[in-house]
This record gives structure tokens, sequence and C-alpha cells, in this order.
């Protein structure tokens, strides 16, 4: 390590640390699991066929827009806004910039390089976080209509296990998306003093509702990403006769 002095902090070299824990497997975890998502992700978004089923409606494909004029898979017209949503996330943030980066790979771990100085220069597009949230709560609702709308099948109201699939899936998508730090800024983060402004008391109800999604941001971050590549897997295979939807009633 180098020495350090007051006015600069030391400049440990990549990986070195006096950690005896596990501490790679984190960062490589997540390397991996964003990696496959996104190429599934990028898979299916390509194919633009099999995405719809009965009632069934991949999530990312929804809302099902169907123009003339553009040629290429109507998911790329789509993807860019839940995509970005995430992106920007702060809890994402930190996963791929210490998975992909390792900038540094985990706290107490030297980094690759000590140029990090906050959402600037390359990083300023983070700071549009919040006008994607404003777009991710617009999807949620988009996917609980989907999600509402896979219980009328052609021969009347029913349920199947791609219902559930989709309920599931708005559900999480709710608890990821109420659960931003933006969201809670938004709704009371902000708020000094709650008895001095309007609406303190329904303020301080919906922050405390919000914060305890916040709790679990990185447990809902996970778990909703993959449910969504999972519901789009599963209308995908449905639709392809690969698997028979479960009617359950
Ligand atoms: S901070 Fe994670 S979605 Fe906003």
């Amino acid at each position: 390590m180098e020495r350090t002095t007051a006015a600069q902090p030391a400049r440990i070299a990549l990986f070195d640390t006096s950690r005896r824990d596990l501490w790679w497997v984190a960062p490589m975890a997540t390397a991996a699991g964003l990696l496959l998502f996104v190429v599934y992700t990028t898979w299916a978004a390509f194919q633009g066929e099999h995405f719809e089923w009965g009632p069934y409606l991949s999530p990312f494909y929804s809302p099902h827009f169907a123009f003339t004029w553009w040629p290429f898979s109507p998911a790329l017209l789509i993807l860019w806004a839940p995509g970005g949503f995430r992106l920007t996330c702060y809890y994402y943030r930190k996963a791929y910039y210490r998975a992909f980066m390792w900038n540094p790979p985990a706290c107490a771990v030297g980094a690759l390089n000590h140029s990090y100085r906050g959402e600037r220069a390359l990083f300023i597009f983070q700071n549009l976080h919040r006008f994607f949230m404003y777009l991710a709560v617009v999807f949620v609702f988009i996917l609980s209509y989907d999600a509402v709308r896979a219980f009328f099948f052609a021969d009347g109201f029913g349920i199947g296990l791609g219902t559930l699939v989709l309920v599931v899936n708005a559900i999480l998508l709710a608890l990821f998306t109420f659960g931003c730090n933006s969201v809670r800024h938004l709704v009371g983060g902000n708020v000094d003093c709650y008895s001095c402004v309007a609406l303190g008391k329904p303020r301080h109800q919906l922050w405390r509702l919000v914060t305890r999604f916040n709790d679990h941001h990185m447990l809902w971050a996970w778990v909703s990403l993959y449910w969504v590549g999972f519901a789009d897997l599963y209308v995908r295979l449905v639709s392809m006769g690969v698997i028979t939807d479960l009617r359950i009633l």
C-alpha cells in the first residue's frame, strides 16, 4: 500500500485488502446475475414475436405498440424506459459500479482507479433518475392493467398460471418502484417539519410506507428483475406451444 498523508488519502492497489471474508462473492454474483438478465432481455426484445397468448401479454412488450412505420420489434420502443429506471437506480449503481468497474469492487478493497467524482461528466445521466421514476410509475399502472386483463379469457373469466405470473409481476414491480429513493423524496423526504406543511400527516404516513418498501429495495430490485424476465419467458413458451398454460379456474 502507498503511504498516506492528511492531504492525500491512500490509493490502494486493485483487490488489495485486509479483509479475510469472501468479499469477492457479491460482486461476482452481481455481475453474473446482471449479465444473464441483459443477455436474455436483449434476445427476447429482438424476437418481435411470441410475446402474447390469449389474455397474456409479455411485460417486455407492454403497452403493445403496432406502428406500421416501425419495422423492428415493438419491445425496442418500450424497454428504454424501464431499462433507464433500473440503470439509474441508486441500488443498481452501487451494484454495477462494484461488479463491472471495480471502483471499488467492495468496501475496504482496492479500486481499479480512483477517478470517481460523483455523478458528473460521463455519469451525469444518472441525474435523470427522477424522470425515469415518473415513467416507471406509469408502467406500474400499465402492467397492473395487463394483470387484470389476464383474468379474461376468450371463454370468460378465469385464472391460469399465466394470470398469477402476471399478477405477481405487477406487485413486485410496484414494490420496487414505490420503494425508490426518488419516490421517497417526492412524498416527504424533502420535508423538514411535517406538522408545518399542508397535508403533513398523510405525507408522513405515506413517507413511512415508502420507507418500508425502501428498506428492502435491493431485494425487490432483484426479485422483480428476474420475475419480469420469467413472465416474458412464460408467455413466450406458452405462445410457442412448448408448454401448456395450466388453467386453474
Ligand atoms: S433508487 Fe432504486 S429505483 Fe429509484
